[in-house]
């Protein structure tokens, strides 16, 4: 009894003390996160990358902008997990590295419609085109919104160049040359995926909204479809 007493007592130093207790709990849980923190902010080579990972093109990230515009993490993941039932279904599985570039990452947290992370060339451009006009379209018993307004909006392209910078200071690799011919760069893609739907009997002009988000969802996960960004990506998981 008297050994827990005095314990006690020693406790009461500190735990009498409103402030003595504040300070030293304040700098108990500044060492706490520093340890925690400093490594992450120090190791690069924390996310290994993947070299077929590229950044971006200009009219991808205004595509990708329309993503979180309209909210399409709310229904759809970008995040494949490495079991058998996921890779059977959506293609290889995440990686850390194939995420570099996402400023912010579109892992999402929840599956009301598929997971989209590998979604880049497993359509035509026309089927994306008919499915955000009406989902119905394309996928019987769909309960995906439409999104008309992607069809008929002009994209607003007055930030294309900065938004490039904007990535630069997040660590994106862009080039200056890639910087300063992000509007023609933009322009071109998007004249080519228009002459492309053309051909396929669709009359969409290339400045629509709906070209850039079609850009975009053709180049998910492409590029790490095949990529090995660790060692266990060669196994397939059982
Ligand atoms: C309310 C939930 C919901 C929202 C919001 C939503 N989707 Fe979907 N999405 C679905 C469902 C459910 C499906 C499966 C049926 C279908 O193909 O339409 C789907 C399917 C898809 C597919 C086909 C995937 C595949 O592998 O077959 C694509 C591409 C897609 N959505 C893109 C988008 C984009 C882009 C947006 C935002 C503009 C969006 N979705 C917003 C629910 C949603």
């Amino acid at each position: 009894m008297s050994t827990s007493t005095e314990s006690w007592q020693k406790h009461g130093v500190l735990e009498n003390k409103a402030l003595v207790m504040t300070l030293m709990v304040t700098v108990l849980i500044t060492i706490g996160g520093l340890v925690e923190i400093v490594p992450l902010m120090a190791i690069d080579s924390n996310i290994p990358t993947i070299a077929a990972v590229t950044p971006y093109t200009p009219l991808e990230l205004e595509g990708r902008d329309l993503y979180l515009r309209e909210g399409c993490y709310n229904c759809h993941s970008q995040m494949i997990r490495p079991f058998r039932s996921e890779t059977m279904r959506y293609g290889e599985y995440s990686k850390a590295g194939e995420f570099v570039y996402d400023h912010p990452f579109q892992w999402g947290s929840k599956r009301t419609g598929p997971d989209l992370q590998r979604v880049g060339g497993k359509y035509p451009d026309a089927w994306h085109y008919r499915h955000m006009e009406d989902p119905i379209k394309t996928s019987a018993g769909s309960i995906m919104p439409r999104y008309g307004w992607l069809l008929t909006d002009d994209l607003d392209t007055s930030l294309t160049t900065r938004k490039l910078q904007a990535m630069v200071t997040l660590g994106v690799p862009y080039s200056e040359a890639q910087v300063a011919s992000a509007d023609a760069d933009r322009d071109a893609q998007a004249q080519r995926i228009a002459d492309g739907l053309k051909a396929g009997g669709i009359d969409c002009a290339p400045t629509k909204e709906i070209v850039a988000l079609i850009a975009y969802l053709q180049r998910l996960g492409v590029d790490g479809r095949t990529a090995s960004g660790d060692s266990a990506s060669a196994e397939q998981p059982r």
